[in-house]
């Protein structure tokens, strides 16, 4: 299994010492492994095997541009949620066919942009979204394609912060209604009603919600073909969970079988769009300790250079991460509440962590990285975007360099002369 190690001696990636990356790059520093992630994709490819289906993958989970061309050469498609996102991939060497476009909230100028590019598929959103997209696309005098995404009112059994197919959530068209909204979509001029999308929630550690999904879709596209309409393509969303504790986590053969049991009758070609599955195991982020302060007992304050700037999920949504010493010292072992450097008391990285009590200067590595790590970092505190490598054949390389006061700065006028700090700081008399 390609990834990461950690002994008694070394924490390594495929072969490199992360130490010595860590030593070479500074930290916080994101790691990733090439071979784990091609690993992951190809495994996910083969559960699907058996019927034809494309993998979108989900560019929120990680749109760092090294990773896409990875996910690109082994033959992924794209799902983007913005603009932004969709110019990344096309930089990324994505094709529109290659992408679909998913989000609640699509601006005027991201579906003008979609629609000239002829993506492989808008997943719309609602009733006037469709409305939107057709008047577009008839200015412009062509048929957009289109899927609707439904809301088939699942339950992801999944933190509430990451499940979005309940009727109360802000996504989809509530299946009550979807028939005729997908009915008045077939019928206008300027779309192609190609699919139907659902996408019930994230980190999904049980099987049921996912078969409920894909037999409500199944359904519902056995009741549009009986109102004439014949779409191309099933999209499922993603949504499949990772262990983030090393207990065992779904099976993706059972997760392919669950999904082909319900897809393979329609006839209809399968795309799914995962995210964290397939980057979440394959990162870790090195941070180095900073400070060591005793709370009680054996209880201490373990401060690292990363917190919720760096890796946001701990302190968004109460996750957990397994935290690894990467040269381990020998010594007794305290409860360690590991936190960040930020002014905010939910700035932690892992709560009450027994471990050998690290020294400053020591280095850890935040486990399970890949997914929503990077790609929900912020310059809060004004701390700089991390570096992030890419370990590959036992070296590794910079897919970002790490942010600099300067780029900080770039998007804010330059200060006048004037007001640039004076070298020496003014005398104050008292
Ligand atoms: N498709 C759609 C329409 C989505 O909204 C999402 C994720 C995905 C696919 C990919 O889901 P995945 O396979 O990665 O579960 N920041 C949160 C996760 C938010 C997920 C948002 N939507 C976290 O750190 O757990």
């Amino acid at each position: 299994m390609a990834g990461f190690s950690f002994t008694a001696t070394a924490g390594t990636c495929d072969g490199a010492d992360l130490a010595l990356v860590a030593r070479t790059e500074g930290t916080p520093l994101y790691v990733y492994s090439r071979a784990s992630i091609e690993q992951r994709y190809r495994a996910l490819d083969a559960a699907l095997a058996a019927h034809p289906h494309r993998i979108h993958y989900a560019l929120k989970a990680n749109s760092t541009r090294g990773l896409l061309e990875i996910l690109r050469a082994a033959g992924a498609g794209v799902d983007a949620n913005s603009g932004g996102e969709i110019a990344v991939a096309r930089r990324a060497g994505f094709a529109p066919d290659d992408i679909v476009f998913t989000g609640v909230g699509k601006s005027a100028a991201e579906l003008e942009a979609a629609v000239a590019a002829d993506l492989h598929a808008i997943n719309a959103e609602s009733a006037g979204e469709l409305e939107r997209i057709d008047r577009i696309a008839q200015a412009r005098g062509v048929r957009a394609r289109v899927a609707v995404r439904v809301n088939p009112d699942i339950d992801a059994a999944s933190h509430p912060g990451i499940s979005t197919g309940g009727r109360g959530h802000k996504f989809g068209v509530p299946i009550d209604d979807a028939r005729r909204v997908c009915r008045e979509a077939a019928a206008r001029p300027g779309l192609r009603l190609v699919g139907v999308h659902a996408h019930v929630g994230s980190q999904m550690t049980r099987l049921d919600p996912v078969r409920r999904t894909a037999s409500t879709v199944a359904a519902f596209a056995g009741e549009l073909r009986d109102d004439g309409v014949a779409l191309e393509h099933l999209d499922l969303g993603g949504g499949l969970g990772i262990s983030y504790d090393g207990a065992p986590a779904v099976d993706v053969g059972d997760y392919g079988r669950t999904l082909l049991g319900a897809v393979a009758p329609t006839g209809l070609r399968l795309l799914v769009e995962p995210g964290r599955w397939i980057v979440g195991p394959t990162a870790v982020l090195l941070t180095t300790v900073v400070d060591v302060k005793p709370q009680s007992g054996d209880r201490h304050f373990v401060v690292v250079d990363a917190g919720m700037s760096e890796l946001m999920r701990p302190a968004l949504y109460d996750a957990y991460h397994r935290i690894e010493p990467v040269a381990p010292r020998t010594g007794p072992y305290a409860t360690c509440d590991v936190v960040g450097p930020l002014c905010e008391t939910t700035d932690v990285v892992g709560l009450g962590r027994r471990m050998v009590l690290p020294e400053v200067g020591d280095l850890l590595a935040v486990l399970d990285a890949g997914a929503y790590g990077s790609a929900m970092a912020s310059n809060y505190n004004r701390h700089p975007l991390p570096a992030e490598a890419l370990v590959d054949g036992g070296d590794w390389r910079l897919v970002r360099r790490r942010q600099t006061v300067d780029d900080l700065l770039a998007c804010e006028p330059a200060a006048p002369a004037s007001e640039v700090l004076p070298r020496a700081l003014p005398r104050v008399s008292r």
